[in-house]
């Protein structure tokens, strides 16, 4: 099978076919995920929780980004690598220049994503300028916990919803190749997803976007503590890893999840 790159990404968008997305933060799990199919790989900053055992994604530094990327890069995976921007890598412009180059010569990303609004057109459209593709982060952004006050659902509110819709437009019209909308109300995302002409891949965000990604160990059920409302157990009807994976690659692609018990 052909790699998947972001053009594969604006194809299935105008196919209707949906875009399966997982994080993978080692090897082992690359190879595995890559094996059932999946059409995107986040190294995602959620490290700090999944592999670290931290709080939030704060701490997470470009070593631990690039660390746990090249770790899934050797995995050689057919998907396409996304790589996250770790807090404040890239709050100027030459940070984001900077080290969005490290993610992509040290961490063999294949797209980076940033958490940010219209305040990061700039960014998108110089990195993308440059040959850097870029997904932008909407919605929830966890970097900004403890600005918003806890991880709750963004975009409740008429006028924050209007905000998210300029906002996605104009990472769309900066450059962006994708955008990731996190916990919206499913009809918001429906209308950023209908509205903006590049793929919009949904955590949290209802079943009406182009594709679903969730956190690998959410999905196995090995996630210490409470799962998030949007997330499946993937693992309660499989018999392996292998099969659980696959389960839920198969459950994007066939329209069942999200349900509405996983969405706002
Ligand atoms: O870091 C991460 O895993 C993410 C996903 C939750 C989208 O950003
Ligand atoms: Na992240």
């Amino acid at each position: 099978k052909r790699p998947v790159t972001v053009a594969s990404l604006a194809r299935m968008k105008a196919a209707g076919e949906p875009i399966a997305c997982l994080t993978a933060y080692d090897y082992s799990f690359a190879a595995l995920t890559d094996a059932a199919g999946m059409d995107v790989i986040l190294v995602g900053d959620s490290l700090g929780m999944t592999m670290q055992g931290r709080e939030t994604t704060l701490p997470v530094t470009m070593e631990d980004i690039i660390y746990h990327a090249r770790c899934v890069a050797a995995a050689r995976p057919r998907a396409l690598l996304m790589v996250d921007m770790p807090f404040m890598s890239h709050s100027t412009v030459d940070d984001a220049l900077r080290n969005g180059a490290r993610l992509m010569k040290e961490g063999n990303a294949q797209i980076i994503k940033l958490e940010g609004g219209r305040e990061q057109t700039e960014a998108v459209s110089r990195l993308t300028g440059a040959g850097v593709p870029v997904c932008a982060h909407l919605g929830l952004q966890p970097q900004s916990v403890h600005k918003l006050g806890g991880y709750r659902v963004q975009g409740r509110e008429a006028d924050d919803a209007e905000a998210m819709v300029a906002d996605a437009r104009a990472l769309a019209d900066a450059g962006a190749d994708a955008i990731l909308l996190e916990c919206v109300p499913a009809a918001l995302a429906a209308r950023v997803t209908r509205e903006v002409d590049v793929p919009v891949i949904g955590i949290g965000a209802g079943a009406d976007t182009d594709g679903q990604i969730l956190v690998l160990q959410d999905i196995l059920g090995i996630t210490p503590g409470k799962t998030p409302k949007f997330s499946h157990n993937f693992m309660a009807e499989a018999d392996t890893i292998q099969g659980a994976v696959e389960a839920y690659v198969q459950a994007v692609r066939d329209h069942r999840f999200p349900s509405a018990e996983h969405s706002f």
